[in-house]
């Protein structure tokens, strides 16, 4: 490789450094993710100009597919369908990684029929990318599937999962063990088909409020196989660009994870236990209070502090600039509001500060769960926005359900609470909330850009 072409190889990697850290603040954010998405161009556009490359033609058609499919899906994709279309690219990367690590022990298999010795760390290298990249393909897709309700949710354990796992995990481990010894194409296909099996395997058991943590898992699997095909293939962007994929990857897995109260092992292997990692998702028929928006707006009209939750259902409604606009009506009527932001309100991380900032709510408006629990208990109203899980108080009460032990925003504590939601149905981990029966709780029924509309218009006539 030329001198030129490492250099521009180096500054992609840093251009990836610094992606990373415009990503870690939603100020610099949109910077970040346009320098990365770059430095990738650039990384992507260097070998034309340097390696003596094969099927140019081909190559160009594929990147002009795949551009295309990638563009097209991202701009047409719902906010609500992010961790899908994330669990999608995710698994095309893995699988790319263990179709390019494929080509190569072909190389090495020529280079072995020759007399060539290929050292033994490469085909280590090449035996991972296979396997690994094999999981994450075919794990993104099963998680792609229940995301988007292609199948259930749910667990799905069928009997003697646990020892069909061990099984694979077994033969994953010689067939990679054969391939190191002596490189095989048919070993090395064998190994990725086997892999295949073992994403699959290792998704059907997690259920619903855990996929996306999975999806974050596979992640960081795809990027150590990226890591590890750059070592094979000799090269440093790609070695650099799946460190830092795999370093974030099990970052955020372990962020998220803490934030549910659960282990990793937990999450992957809980329902092969037995435990289930959802309720059963009914509709209570208990009596509640519940309100007209006019009633809300008078309450809302007397406090002086009000705190705002949003949850997965504001997403749902984008009712975001409509909340925003109430926000700032009762904030010029005096009221001090903010909004409590849980760390996996929505479904994906980030996805309320993501939600409010495109609706320009000020940063400094939104707080997080640790610093503003305090505050609940000196405040007159908590509006609850389509939010259930994150202010659930079983995860505090009950062993039993799927997130005990999951820190919730300390919302019970508050005077008077209101949730704005559609039905008696539950949020995501498919379980009753005490919190709607308790006397100082009133319901606002209704899809939450309706009913907040409704709610603007009387606050403003107050
Ligand atoms: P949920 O518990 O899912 O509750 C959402 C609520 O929104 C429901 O009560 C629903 O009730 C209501 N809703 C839905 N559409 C609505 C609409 N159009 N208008 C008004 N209300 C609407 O949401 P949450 O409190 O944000 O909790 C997030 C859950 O996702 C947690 O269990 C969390 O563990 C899980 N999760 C999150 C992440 C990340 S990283 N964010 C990752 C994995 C899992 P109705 O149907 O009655 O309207």
């Amino acid at each position: 490789m030329p001198t030129w072409a490492e250099l521009v190889f180096l500054l992609c990697a840093v251009g990836f450094i610094l992606a990373l850290k415009g990503l870690s603040g939603p100020r610099t954010a949109r910077v970040g993710n346009l320098v990365g998405a770059g430095a990738a161009v650039v990384a992507c556009v260097v070998p034309f100009f340097y390696a003596d490359l094969d099927h140019v033609a081909l190559i160009l058609v594929a990147i002009v597919i795949g551009t295309a499919i990638g563009a097209v899906g991202a701009q047409r994709v719902q906010m609500t369908q992010m961790p899908q279309l994330v669990a999608l690219f995710n698994g095309v990367g893995g699988g790319a990684a263990a179709l390019v690590a494929l080509l190569e022990l072909e190389h090495f298999a020529d280079a072995t029929d020759v007399g060539v010795d290929v050292p033994a760390a490469y085909l280590v290298a090449t035996a991972f990318t296979i396997l690994v990249g094999a999981v994450s393909f075919s794990g993104s897709v099963v998680t792609f599937a229940k995301l988007q309700e292609l199948m259930t949710s749910r667990p799905v354990v069928p009997p003697g999962l646990a020892f069909a796992f061990a099984g694979s995990l077994l033969a994953a481990l010689v067939l990679a063990g054969v391939l190191i010894d002596e490189p095989v194409v048919w070993v090395g296909v064998a190994l990725a088909l086997v892999g295949l099996l073992l994403g699959v395997l290792l998704v059907l058991p997690v259920g619903g409020a855990d996929v996306p943590i999975v999806i974050s898992l596979l992640n960081a699997f795809t990027g150590l196989t990226v890591a590890a095909g750059g070592y094979v293939l000799q090269n440093t962007v790609l070695l650099v660009a799946g460190t830092l994929v795999g370093a974030s990857g099990t970052f955020l897995t372990l962020l998220m994870a803490g934030a549910m109260g659960r282990s990793v092992a937990n999450i992957l292997f809980g329902a092969l236990k037995g435990g289930s990692t959802l309720g059963s998702g009914e509709a209570s028929d208990r009596p509640v209070r519940s309100a007209t928006p006019e009633d809300v707006a008078i309450l809302l009209g007397y406090a002086e502090r009000v705190i705002v939750v949003p949850g997965y259902g504001l997403a749902v409604a984008q009712a975001q600039h409509t909340l925003r606009e109430l926000v700032e009506v009762l904030g010029a009527r005096g009221t001090e509001v903010d909004y409590a932001i849980h760390p996996v309100a929505g479904r994906m991380p980030g996805h309320m500060n993501v939600l409010l900032a495109e609706a320009q709510v000020p940063y400094e408006q939104l707080k997080e769960m640790d610093d503003i629990n305090g505050d609940f208990r000196q405040t007159d109203v908590v509006l609850v926005v389509g939010a259930n899980d994150v202010v659930n108080p079983a995860a505090r009460t009950t062993p039993s359900a799927p997130i005990y032990g999951m820190p919730i925003l300390d919302v019970d504590q508050a005077r008077q609470v209101v949730f704005l939601k559609r039905s008696m149905r539950p949020g995501f981990a498919g379980i009753e909330n005490e919190l709607l029966f308790e006397p100082q709780t009133t319901l606002l029924f209704g899809d939450a850009k309706d009913t907040l509309g409704k709610l603007l218009t009387a606050v403003k006539s107050l």
